[in-house]
């Protein structure tokens, strides 16, 4: 053998062992346990406490939008829910689970410390000390006040415990590297008194709002979809992220730009119509939001949240970029009459009236009980022409005659049942 070859064969050989000893490296270290205490911490008990935490919990961040299943609105029980099949998305994270935070203490997070369950949510650590993949919003969470982590807890512990146990998550190989070589990690440990600035109508709470409280960051923001990174320096220009293509929806959109870009979204648009599309979903030119952005419960927001937020995106610098419109997805342009008008009653309809038009908590009306006291055309009409009083919005818009017809005939389908 040639001198060449026989150091081509050594190198060859230095390089397969290296690659097995990264191998080995990483199925030994990715689950290596986080090394930190979790905090000391009490949640206080009374009303105002709970109150707020159960605001956060429903309206803000809607923990129960991933932790329940089926997630029809705040009230639903968070004891495990959705699956996040990320086998597919970028270089494949692998699948994981929303896990039961209902108080149970089998299956639940009954057992967990007050303490334990404020760093699973800022730290993103778990109990047996183990980092949260960070599909769980631990990147805004850990900007959480004491006050307004803690009123999260305490408002979870007057939820009903419910024994379900929920399959561990199974992260990819690619994320278990992430996870050794520390490109993914928990959040820094956090061991001072978080505060916030004072609510009300200002910029500063705003920003605080926006992040923290809200999850406008979460959902307006580009991520890295090779490390599941957040770009810090482009905030609120849209997301990179189709919301609803991985749970198969209806209906998929992508969090818009909501700086302020002259002529683009909320660039040309004054408090008010801000206020009116988070509120109730309606644009300054009549069109209605994709409910994938949640404005069925920011209409529980108050006039002051949502004023500190505008004054908040305001003051940031303009950044131009834009993201598609949203689409329905290929079952909904196949299917035809009561069929679609099912399809686009899920996409359009069901976060406030319920999956079956039976009531969800932004409008508890029950559809199959109204409908009898409307003729064919007055259906139509309304369903056109919205209340918009009581926020519920106008689809002459959004949705065309036919579709109209078909989303009417649906409701229509539950009397001669
Ligand atoms: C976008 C979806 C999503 C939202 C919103 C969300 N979570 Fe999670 N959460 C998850 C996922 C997924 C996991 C599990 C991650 C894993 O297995 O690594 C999780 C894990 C947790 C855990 C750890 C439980 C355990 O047994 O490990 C807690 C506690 C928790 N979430 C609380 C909350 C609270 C409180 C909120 C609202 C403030 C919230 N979550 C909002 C997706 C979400
Ligand atoms: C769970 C994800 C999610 C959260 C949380 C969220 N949004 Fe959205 N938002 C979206 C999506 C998706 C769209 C695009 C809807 C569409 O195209 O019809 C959108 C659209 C908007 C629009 C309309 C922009 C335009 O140009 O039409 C505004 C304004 C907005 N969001 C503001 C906010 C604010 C303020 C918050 C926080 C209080 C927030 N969003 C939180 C997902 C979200
Ligand atoms: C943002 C929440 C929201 C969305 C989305 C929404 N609605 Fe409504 N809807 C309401 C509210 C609020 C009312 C008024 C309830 C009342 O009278 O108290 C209402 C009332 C109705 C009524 C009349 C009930 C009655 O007794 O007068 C019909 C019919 C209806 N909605 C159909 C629809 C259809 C169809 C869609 C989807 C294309 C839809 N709604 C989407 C909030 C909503």
């Amino acid at each position: 053998m040639s001198r060449a070859l026989r150091i081509a064969g050594s190198i060859l050989a230095a390089l397969v062992a290296l690659l097995l000893a990264t191998l080995i490296y990483i199925h030994f270290v990715w689950d290596k346990p986080v090394d930190r205490p979790a905090p000391v911490m009490t949640a206080p008990h009374d009303s105002a406490t709970i109150a707020r935490g159960e605001h956060i919990f429903k309206d803000t961040w809607q923990c129960w939008r991933c932790h329940a299943s089926p997630a029809t609105d705040g009230n639903s029980s968070p004891s495990g829910g959705r699956v996040f099949d990320l086998r597919s998305r970028g270089p494949g994270f692998g699948i994981y689970y929303a896990r039961n935070i209902t108080p149970d203490s089998s299956t639940g997070i009954g057992s967990w410390t007050d303490g334990e369950i404020t760093q699973a949510i800022r730290e993103g650590v778990r109990k047996d000390r183990h980092m949260l993949f960070p599909l769980m919003p631990v990147d805004w969470l850990k900007g959480l006040s004491d006050r307004d982590v803690l009123a999260v807890v305490a408002y979870i512990r007057t939820i009903p415990p419910v024994t379900n146990r929920v399959p561990d998550s199974e992260p990819s190989f690619f994320s278990r590297a992430l996870m050794t070589f520390h490109v993914l990690e928990p959040m820094p440990p956090i061991t001072r008194p978080v505060g916030a600035p004072p609510p009300g109508p200002t910029a500063e709470y705003g920003r605080y709002f926006a992040t923290s409280v809200g999850g406008c960051a979460e959902c307006h923001s580009p991520r890295n979809l090779q490390t599941a990174r957040f770009y810090e320096d482009s905030l609120f220009a849209g997301s990179t992220i189709a919301f609803g293509s991985e749970q198969g929806d209806p209906i998929v959109s992508y969090g818009r730009n909501i700086r302020p870009v002259k002529d683009l979204g909320i660039g040309h648009w004054n408090e008010e119509d801000f206020t009116a599309a988070v509120t109730s979903g309606m644009r300054p030119d009549s069109t209605v939001l994709d409910p994938h952005m949640p404005y069925a419960q920011f209409k529980f927001l108050s006039g002051d949240e949502v004023r500190a937020v505008y004054l908040f995106l305001r003051s940031l610098e303009p950044m131009g970029r834009t993201a598609p419109a949203p689409w329905y997805s290929v079952e909904v342009k196949q299917a035809k009459g009561t069929e679609r008008g099912k399809l686009l009653f899920r996409a359009r309809c069901q976060p406030c009236h319920g999956l079956e038009g039976t009531g969800a908590r932004p409008t508890s009306v029950r559809l199959t009980e109204v409908e009898s006291s409307m003729d064919d055309r007055d259906l139509k009409d309304f369903i056109a022409a919205g209340q918009l009083n009581l926020k519920m919005p106008a689809f002459r818009k959004t949705l065309d005659s036919t579709e109209l017809d078909d989303v009417a005939a649906y409701i229509r389908s539950w009397k001669k049942q």
